[in-house]
């Protein structure tokens, strides 16, 4: 460990040590995980030596693992092993060594005394939530889960009626927090991937609510840059996983300059989690399609309901702040809605299945659907495609339009809708080939004469859309896949955490 550098987790065996094994780790996550066996069910001759029982005299089973969904099937008692541990199993014996690596440079050796005693945490989920159930991927699992999914999310977090008639909310784990936002000098979003997208899509909500201005950082460009960070800033670190290493490389550099750190994370333990001053779990369930989808709707809403908790409750906003609490309500049936494209976006999918690229344009809420339902196409149906601000449309992308090249334009109803509505005209007028996503209702409006392809879904409030809107773009992605024979729940080259920079 001594002359290691960056982040591992290592599990060692040795035929010169039979029967031990050896695991350590830095910056990577690793877990033990400990099965208490009932008689009848374990096999007792492999367990007749003492050693091998627990307290209460049941014989134990060990389990070491970088990932609790590969725990839960036999165990949920677990040891979340932190930096600089080193554990040894020997002889069904557990020890838990603490390495001392200033004491290793000056010579010193890694001495048994150092041993540490931790209780076992109890994982919070269920086998059910890593099966596929009735469906033939975990992507098209996780898709079609969202109602459920953003239901747990909201849960207990949404309060309306009572004895007092204001509709509020409340995040447990921020409520200590909220006045030091509020006087915080900036507000600044940290992430990678999806998890960037979806704080993207909250930022509009939570400049209007709170009026602290709000900033972006992908978690890599801000360490490359060694961008500024104050003590008078509150950093949002945002990561379904809670370990991806440049978000967390990000969490250590804003701890260092004395940010408030706050976590938004799907995943209770993790490192994120456990460094951040604060933060919020998302509880969408376990996700395990490598492409991210129910977490990007339920970060979505975890964000927004952050902006309402962090804007002040005034008169002048009272209406606004009512009308996204019951858009918030309503949202798993706008969710169930919108899945009925299902078949639309499969019949959409067969139509491009040969094509080598798609444009996605968007703007305001929805500049972030168009980045991750490009996102999605790329990563899944391994074609290129790219989400762009349909504001810079003048500035480069038209150049490629011609009537070969499949073009979405986002275009539901909100205070862009009009300037849509000329991107359209002018995308036409180059004989642009165009799918256009517009508000049930408003297909006439967006395209007179039939002359593109429209899909319509539920009017929401604005600042909740992009949580329908993504959906039918996670349809397409997830059947382009399908139909061109790729792996959906792994693609080629990626991961679902990134452990490593
Ligand atoms: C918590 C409980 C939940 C219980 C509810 C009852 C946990 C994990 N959650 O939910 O089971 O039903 O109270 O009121 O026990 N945190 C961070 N960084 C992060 C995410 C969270 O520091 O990235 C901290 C929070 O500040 C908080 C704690 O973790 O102290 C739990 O957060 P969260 O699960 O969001 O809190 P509640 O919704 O209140
Ligand atoms: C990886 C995943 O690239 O990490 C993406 O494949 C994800 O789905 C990104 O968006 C960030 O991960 P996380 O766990 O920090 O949200």
């Amino acid at each position: 460990m001594r002359h290691l550098e960056g982040a591992y987790a290592l599990i060692f065996k040795s035929r010169h040590y039979p029967n031990e094994l050896i695991a350590c780790k830095r910056g990577s996550p690793l877990l033990l995980g400990v099965k208490e066996l009932n008689e009848g069910v374990c096999n007792a001759s492999a367990f007749h030596d003492a050693k091998f029982l627990s307290k209460n005299g049941n014989p134990k089973e060990l389990f070491l693992s970088s990932d609790a969904n590969a725990l839960i099937e036999h165990t949920k008692k677990v040891l979340v092993i932190e930096d600089g541990e080193v554990v040894h199993l020997k002889e069904g014996g557990v020890s838990i060594l603490k390495f001392d690596n200033e004491k290793g440079r000056n010579g010193g050796s890694l001495s048994r005394p150092a041993s540490v005693q931790r209780a076992l945490s109890i994982l919070e989920m269920e086998v059910e939530q890593i099966n596929k159930g009735k469906y033939e991927h975990y992507m098209q699992k996780e898709i079609h889960e969202q109602p459920e999914s953003l239901t747990t999310t909201m849960r207990g977090r949404l309060i309306r009626g009572g004895s007092c008639k204001a509709k509020t909310v409340l995040l447990g784990g921020l409520k200590d927090h909220l006045k030091t936002i509020r006087r915080s000098r900036r507000i600044v979003f940290i992430g990678c991937g999806t998890s960037y997208n979806a704080a993207l899509a909250a930022r509009p909500i939570l400049e209007e609510l709170s009026g602290v201005p709000v900033t972006m950082e992908i978690a890599s460009d801000l360490l490359d840059r060694q961008g500024p960070i104050y003590r008078e800033d509150t950093a949002v670190f945002v990561s379904q996983s809670g370990e991806t290493a440049d978000t967390l490389h990000a969490l250590e550099y804003a701890l260092e300059n004395g940010a408030l750190c706050v976590g938004i994370t799907n995943t209770v333990g993790s490192v994120i989690a456990r460094k951040t001053h604060c933060g919020v779990h998302i509880n969408a369930g376990c996700e395990i399609g490598v492409a991210s989808t129910k977490a990007y709707t339920s970060q979505i809403v975890v964000m927004a309901i952050l902006a309402l908790a962090i804007g002040g409750d005034t008169i002048s906003n009272q209406e606004r702040r009512e009308a996204i609490i019951d858009g918030l309500f309503d949202l798993p049936n706008k969710i169930r809605d919108v899945l009925k494209l299902d078949q639309e976006m499969k019949d959409l999918a067969k139509l491009l299945i040969a094509e080598q690229s798609l444009l996605v344009f968007g703007r305001g809420y929805n500049y972030a659907t168009a980045l991750e339902g490009a996102l999605k196409v790329k990563e899944v149906a391994l074609m290129h495609s790219e989400g762009i601000l349909a504001g810079e449309m003048k500035h480069g992308p038209l150049a490629l339009v011609d009537e070969n090249l499949p073009i979405v334009v986002i275009a539901t109803r909100d205070a862009c809708f009009s300037k849509q509505q000329s991107v359209i005209q002018q995308l036409h007028a180059r004989k642009g080939r165009l799918i256009v996503m517009c508000s049930k209702g408003d297909a006439a409006s967006v395209c007179s004469g039939g002359a593109c392809r429209v899909i319509e879904v539920s009017y929401v409030e604005d600042c909740l859309q992009p949580v329908v809107n993504v959906v039918p773009l996670q349809l397409l992605a997830y059947h382009l896949t399908v139909l061109r024979g790729y792996n959906v729940d792994q693609p080629r080259n990626l991961a679902k955490s990134v452990t490593t920079q």
